[in-house]
């Protein structure tokens, strides 16, 4: 085992891994910086970003505005000097993106252009065509790339952080060219890792974005907060998933059910298809389950129609959905509606970091997805998440510079570095029982599915965890076939879905807790948001008996919950 050592490291090279490097370095040149990530950077999640970026880049919006939206799009879980705060600092990060080369989609006066999105009251999502992460990610990663000072391990899966007296030391990462486990000695490290939606079976998500760093921290006592609140994006392409930007009803697109009628006049009859995504995945399911929905190979669907605004619209706004929609659902939607249905897209809830990114523990940080800051509350609005990993990976990078300047490395605790290569090389790849990875995955993947999915019951929730707990007993009897060192990818599918089965029990225990319906928790049990007993943040503690639940305040500063009306 090698021992590397870095200022900063940084976990994950999305959005807001790449923006955390790049602040970091702003902040003091002087620095040395790391990135691992398990992927070349360009392959992180990030880059299937679509539909936009919110900002407010218009005198006729306003931060007060783009502040209202989100926080009636939470449901008013959302801790509101978070909100405030990201608001302000969007539209900076829009230019900063333009300046480090993202090729905005233009006005024909040349201003940066604007589309609308669910739950904003203004059209406020700048974008590149449908294709804003992958421009924003090469955009950053040239930038992060032009410094020398910001080194980069592509292809290391990071296992575990290193934590002593309530401050990170460091980490342990496997090179997976090598499958040699190293430390890195850290006096800062930045988890910046996505979120754990492939924890489902039928999602928007990489198969990559398997919540890694959420479950290293929970592990290590860094609670995971309001994990109850999983947001389903209302047009996952059938059958396989893939995301169908919401910019397709922006620009204009219906939702129709077999009836051929656009039922969401029933369920948002002022926003309709631009209502939040919690209202329309909801609407969505209703029309499945009351039999309204089409039939079809693979099961119910919802038709997206985009006929009617013509090729050279689609061509040019929408071009990655037509590409996708004709290679994976085989319909030209210039000429035919697009199968789809809701699909697990987003994770509220995360890593519990305050509005600085700090974590509990000293010297670690949580951005982008893996974090809770709480900016989403019980409902994220779309485009709030590429601006949050702009702002807040930046915030990240920023807080993280000016935390090492004072510190000096410490010890590296071998004991615990010893304890990690035991379980991950004698417990994981060495274990030799008959279980396979990929099926209890996908038994993971399908009960999530069936018990823990839009509408969801006490009686289906406590049979899931009982089906998890079940699964995280079977998964130490587990056979990782092939023993080989360099890219085994079957020894990563293990260590992943050891951190999925944590991060699945952490969801299904916070869902069964919350005896109300918030935002994208809908319980038909209890159909009511209860703000006298629930408008309270989940705090989920690891314990080896599974994990324990606290409660905390939710920071209101301007807005008092009322009635959500859209
Ligand atoms: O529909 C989309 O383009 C997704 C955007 C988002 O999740 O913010």
């Amino acid at each position: 085992m090698e021992k590397y050592s870095h200022d900063i490291v940084i976990v994950g090279a999305g959005l807001a891994g790449l923006r955390a490097a790049v602040a970091a370095v702003e902040v003091n040149d002087k620095l040395d910086i790391a990135v691992i990530s398990k992927l070349h950077p360009l392959r992180s999640h990030s880059v299937c970003a679509q539909g936009g970026t919110a900002a407010v880049m218009r005198d006729k919006d306003s931060f007060e505005l783009h502040a209202w939206d989100t926080v009636k799009g939470a449901d008013y879980l959302a801790d509101q000097d978070v909100v405030e705060f990201f608001v302000q600092r969007a539209p900076r990060e829009i230019v900063k993106m333009d300046h480090y080369g993202c090729p905005w989609s233009r006005t024909p006066d040349g201003k940066i252009d604007q589309r609308p999105f669910g739950g904003h009251s203004y059209p406020r999502a700048c974008f590149a065509a449908d294709m804003t992460g992958f421009h924003e990610m090469h955009a950053l990663y040239g930038k992060a790339t032009s410094y020398d000072k910001v080194k980069f391990y592509d292809e290391w899966f990071a296992t575990s952080l290193l934590v002593e007296n309530n401050t990170i030391v460091g980490l342990t990462a496997i090179d997976l060219k090598t499958g040699e486990m190293h430390a890195f000695q850290a006096k800062a490290v930045i988890i910046a890792t996505g979120g754990h939606e492939r924890i489902y079976e039928f999602t928007t998500f990489s198969h990559t974005t398997t919540g890694d760093g959420m479950a290293m921290a929970y592990r290590v006592g860094v609670p995971l907060e309001d994990m109850e609140f999983v947001q389903f994006h209302p047009t996952g392409l059938v059958p396989s998933g893939v995301l169908i930007t919401e910019g397709a009803r922006g620009e204009g697109g219906y939702l129709l059910n077999a009836n051929g009628e656009r039922f969401m006049k029933r369920y948002a009859p002022e926003k309709m298809e631009l209502a939040p995504r919690d209202v329309v995945s909801r609407a969505e399911q209703t029309e499945i389950l009351e039999g309204r929905a089409f039939t079809g190979p693979y099961g119910p669907y919802i038709a997206l129609d985009l006929r009617h605004l013509g090729e050279e619209k689609i061509n040019e706004r929408l071009p990655l959905i037509r590409d996708v929609a004709i290679k994976l659902g085989g319909v030209d939607p210039v000429k035919e509606v697009i199968p789809i249905r809701p699909a697990a897209h987003y994770s509220m809830g995360g890593i519990k970091a305050n509005i600085r990114t700090e974590t509990p523990i000293s010297g670690l940080y949580a951005a982008g997805e893996c974090s809770c800051l709480s900016l989403h509350g019980a409902n994220r609005l779309g485009t709030n998440s590429t601006a949050e990993c702009l702002v807040f990976g930046a915030v990240a990078g920023e807080e993280a510079a000016k935390y090492v300047a004072s510190k000096s490395f410490k010890e590296m605790p071998h004991e615990k570095i010893a304890a990690e290569e035991k379980r991950v090389f004698d417990e994981v790849l060495g274990s030799e029982g008959g279980e396979s990875v990929p099926a209890l995955r996908d038994e993971m993947r399908r009960l999530m599915n069936a018990k823990a999915w839009i509408y969801r019951k006490g009686d289906d929730l406590e049979s899931a965890l009982k089906e998890v707990r079940e699964l995280k007993k079977r998964f130490k009897n587990i056979k990782v076939e092939d023993k080989g060192k360099a890219f085994n990818t079957g020894f990563t599918a293990a260590l992943q879905l050891d951190f999925m089965l944590d991060l699945a029990e952490v969801t299904v225990v916070s869902a069964l807790a919350r005896t109300e319906s918030r935002g994208a928790h809908s319980r038909l049990d209890y159909p009511k948001r209860d703000d006298e007993k629930w408008l309270v943040h989940t705090l989920a503690y690891y314990t080896t008996d599974g994990p324990k639940l606290e409660y905390q305040p939710v920071t209101i500063t301007k807005w008092q919950p009322a009635a959500r009306k859209y």
